[in-house]
């Protein structure tokens, strides 16, 4: 099973172990790890916004028209940005949580 590396504010480090194919979003949700995701996956928010490790960012693809549309209105971007609804795990995979996609 791939491992989910989510680094949270402050460079806390949670792992969460999780079958092929689930969602950054669902990841985090199965490891309690409070990414807001107010949409629930539809693509409609950007409260999943998290930063993917520079060295894996070229191995997820392109984000979709659609989903760098809605980056465009995520808080705290950086060059690696993606929506954690939208990256479907096939390996092992680091991550930064800004703040900002965390419920308070
Ligand atoms: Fe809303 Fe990902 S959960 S865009």
């Amino acid at each position: 099973m791939p491992t989910v590396i989510f680094e949270l504010p402050g460079g806390v480090l949670r792992s969460v172990e999780v079958d092929r194919g689930v969602s950054v979003l669902e990841a985090a949700r199965l490891g309690d790890i409070a990414i807001e995701g107010t949409c629930g996956g539809s693509m409609a928010c950007a409260t999943c916004h998290v930063h993917v490790d520079e060295a894996q960012f070229d191995e997820l693809g392109e984000p979709t028209p659609e989903e760098e549309d809605m980056l465009d209105l995520a808080r705290e971007p950086a060059p690696t940005s993606r929506l954690g609804c939208q990256i479907r795990v096939a390996a092992d995979l680091r991550l930064r949580v800004p703040g900002s996609s965390l419920l308070e």
